[in-house]
Parts: structure tokens; C-alpha cells; sequence
């Protein structure tokens, strides 16, 4: 089938107002756990996007590991290109696409690096082959072949051998507090439900927007 003629019916039961929790956050870890519950693959992963001081958007997937009242953290080295935007521009946007439930939800916010205490112990929580993978990677840089990158696991797996792996100071945690969040909800004939969550002096308020 071409792109032009894919085409899915959204079926699904609407969303209203009095569905939502007045609490975006709250709002999210219900429809996460729903995402769970229906197993979509990776229901923490996340677009976020990044612009940096030359202006042009840039966009990845990561996992957001803590979504907390203060905002969702995803965790990278502090020396990739994202970071390096986020130091230059310290905002971004995220979406989540659980597609299968015809679900999306965005926000847009203010960065900020989370503590070094909170970038040790998630660090601390990851597996080992994952903690020696955040050494290893010059992420975002050139690589010159795949062997180097095992040759550098190979070196850091020997420094570090019966020892435990400390948090590398260029790895760590970003938190997106979200100013502004959107639920969307696919409905038959393009006629779906969108609310925004607005955050004004610290009160969030919500809006039905046109699909
Ligand atoms: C499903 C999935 C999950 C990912 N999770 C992360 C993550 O949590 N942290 C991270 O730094 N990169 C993650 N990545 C890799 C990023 O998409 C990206 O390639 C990398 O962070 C470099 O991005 P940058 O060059 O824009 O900094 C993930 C990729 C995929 C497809």
C-alpha cells in the first residue's frame, strides 16, 4: 500500500474534560500505566527536541527513566550534541507515540541538569554492560570503526575489573519541566480529542483544542 493511501480508523472510546485529571502528571502516569498494561514497546520512549544556537530543531528518541512532579528525566552524555544544545538553549519539546492505543502526548518546558546525587544513583541502577557503554561512547562524536568502540569496552572493562563503575562527570541526567502538555486521543474521520494543560503562575488549566 503507498503512504498517500494508509489509512487507520481510530475506534477508540473519546477522551473529555472529566476524564482528565486536573494534574498533567497525574494525567500521564495514568495513561502510562495504560500504555503498559496494553505492552507497547518501549512506553517510555520519548522524541525530544532540541534547538541549539544555530536555530535548527534537532530530534531523537530517548527513555524518560523518572517522570516526577518537577518534570520528566531522561538520562545521555553530557557532551552529545542534544546536551550540547540544551547548554546553549536549555528548552525542549518531547512526545510520546503509544500508537497502538491511538495515543500522543507532548510537552514543551524549561532543562535543567538533575543533582549529581540523582544522576549517581540512576548511573548506579544501570547494568554493568550499560555503565562501561556510557564510558566507552564519545557520543555524537566521529568513530572511525565499530572496532574502536570495543577495543575502548574492552579498556574500560579491564580498568574498572572488581570494581565498582563510577558515574562518568560528562554522563548524567536532563529533567524537561513541562510549562505546557497536550493529550491527544485519535478519533474516527480525523475528528479527535486534544486537551492542553497550561501551567500559569504554577496553576494548570486545560483546554479542548481543534483536532
Ligand atoms: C528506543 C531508543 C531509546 C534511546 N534511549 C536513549 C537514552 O535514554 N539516552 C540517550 O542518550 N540516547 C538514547 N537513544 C539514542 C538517541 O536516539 C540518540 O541516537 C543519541 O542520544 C545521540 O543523540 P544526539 O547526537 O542528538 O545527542 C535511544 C534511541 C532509541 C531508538
Amino acid at each position: 500500500m503507498s503512504i498517500r493511501d494508509r489509512r487507520l480508523q481510530y475506534e477508540t472510546a473519546g477522551l473529555d474534560i472529566d476524564d482528565l485529571h486536573p494534574d498533567p502528571i497525574a494525567q500521564f502516569n495514568r495513561w502510562y500505566t495504560q500504555a503498559e498494561e496494553a505492552q507497547i514497546a518501549e512506553p517510555n520512549a520519548m522524541t525530544v527536541s532540541t534547538v541549539g544556537l544555530d536555530g535548527m530543531p534537532d530530534s531523537r528518541i530517548v527513555l524518560a527513566r523518572e517522570v516526577e512532579q518537577s518534570g520528566f528525566v531522561f538520562y545521555t552524555n553530557y557532551s552529545s550534541a542534544k546536551s550540547k544544545q540544551l547548554n546553549e538553549n536549555p528548552s525542549a519539546s518531547a512526545v510520546f507515540a503509544w500508537l497502538d492505543l491511538h495515543r500522543q502526548v507532548r510537552l514543551r518546558g524549561k532543562v535543567h541538569a538533575t543533582s549529581p546525587e540523582q544522576s549517581d544513583a540512576y548511573f548506579a541502577s544501570r547494568p554493568r554492560e550499560s555503565q562501561i557503554g556510557a564510558w566507552a561512547s564519545a557520543q555524537s562524536e566521529q568513530l572511525s570503526s565499530r572496532a574502536d568502540l570495543e577495543a575502548r569496552v574492552r579498556d574500560v572493562t579491564q580498568t574498572y575489573s572488581g570494581q565498582e563503575i563510577p558515574r562518568p562527570p560528562f554522563w548524567g541526567g536532563w529533567c524537561i519541566a513541562p510549562m505546557s502538555m497536550e493529550f491527544w486521543q485519535g478519533r474516527p474521520s480525523r475528528l479527535h480529542d486534544r486537551f492542553s494543560y497550561i501551567n500559569e503562575a504554577g496553576i494548570w488549566s486545560i483546554a479542548r483544542l481543534s483536532p
